[in-house]
């Protein structure tokens, strides 16, 4: 079984606990399982950042994360897109066996739409945004791909462009499952209402300083009808609770501490206090592990120069094939 999953580098504030526990943990887990290919979308992240630097840091900053967090670069095919020339090329054929109208029902686009002032402003690199990611899957043979509920419906268009490649051309093109994980799929934000995302920044960064984690953890929106520590709260609207939960906060002293907020017998400095502890400590071996990582720059180029001589050795495979089914080979 082949599983491919990737990210997408847009912001310097780096991976979020929302990437980590929506897919990063399970693609962790999953690398004894399959044959994993891990990506850095660098291709994708044009259509919002535009400053060279910014591009170039978010990208290595983004592939010593996922390293740090337990990407293993000896189990998984881990490389950064652009460094795989194939994607750009599959992108422009599989253009051909996609609609426009398909692409207009896509969430990114019309979300877009609807704050943008003029649909003439959007970049068709938003626009074939879907595309892109669809190449990165399509190229590799992929059985399976991890992601968190937003990026469900890329996955079912990717189907969709494979299964319409496919008729057209014959079986060529391997269409994929979706995989997500129910609990995990969609994490709340620091505000207790949007999904967490770096472009919201409602995010809470894993590899943040100590100074402005404890900031934005003392940020976050709880209940809102509570003035007093002693006044009755309700856990359900004190996202706190959940990231507790998510960072393995022991079950039985959880459900204490969420009887106290009924009660009005804990503040919410007190739960936002021991959130933070619990976030430090969770993350420590793997903000260590960065740490470590950080230092040895050779190491991190010689691992991605191998990921991506990994990765074409796969996509060459595909795209002659591609070639001969469409009737573009030499
Ligand atoms: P991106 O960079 O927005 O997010 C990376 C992964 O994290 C998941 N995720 C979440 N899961 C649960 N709750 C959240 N609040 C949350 N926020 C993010 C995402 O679902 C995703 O799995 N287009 C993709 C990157 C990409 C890709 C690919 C993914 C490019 N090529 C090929 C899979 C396969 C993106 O923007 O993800």
């Amino acid at each position: 079984m082949r599983i491919l999953s990737g990210i997408n580098p847009s912001s310097s504030k780096g991976l979020h606990i929302g990437n980590y526990f929506g897919m990063v943990k399970r693609f962790v887990e999953l690398q004894t399982e399959g044959e994993c290919l891990f990506l850095v979308a660098n291709l994708h992240s044009l259509n919002t950042v535009y400053t060279p630097d910014e591009i170039r840091n978010n990208t290595s900053a983004i592939f010593l994360q996922y390293l740090a967090l337990g990407i293993d670069p000896q189990k998984s095919i881990f490389f950064v897109e652009s460094d795989v020339p194939e994607i750009p090329y599959l992108q422009t054929i599989l253009n051909n066996v996609v609609t426009v109208a398909e692409l207009k029902r896509m969430h990114g686009y019309k979300d877009k739409l609807a704050h943008e002032v003029s649909p003439d402003e959007i970049s068709a690199g938003l626009f074939e945004y879907p595309v892109l990611m669809a190449a990165d899957i399509l190229l590799f043979d992929v059985d399976l791909v991890p992601v968190g509920e937003d990026q469900k419906q890329h996955v079912e268009i990717t189907r969709e462009i494979a299964r319409t490649f496919n008729n057209r051309f014959g079986n060529v093109l391997t269409v994929p499952e979706v995989k997500i994980q129910k609990e995990t799929a969609r994490i709340l934000g620091t505000d207790g209402q949007r999904k967490m995302s770096k472009s919201l920044g409602n995010d809470l960064p894993i590899f943040g300083n100590e100074k402005e984690l404890y900031t934005h953890i003392m940020r976050i929106t709880t209940d809102p009808s509570r003035i007093r520590p002693t006044d009755p709260g309700d856990p359900a609207k004190n996202v706190c609770f959940s990231y507790l939960q998510l960072l393995d906060f022991d079950a039985q002293q959880l459900e204490e501490l969420r009887e106290q907020y009924r009660e009005g017998k804990i503040g919410d400095v007190a739960i936002k206090e021991m959130l933070y502890e619990k976030f430090l400590h969770y993350f420590k071996p793997y903000r260590d592990a960065h740490v470590e990582l950080a230092a040895d720059v050779p190491k991190l180029s010689a691992l991605r120069k191998a990921g991506s001589e990994r990765a074409r050795e796969i996509a060459t495979k595909t795209i002659s094939k591609v070639q001969r089914a469409c009737g573009i080979n030499a």
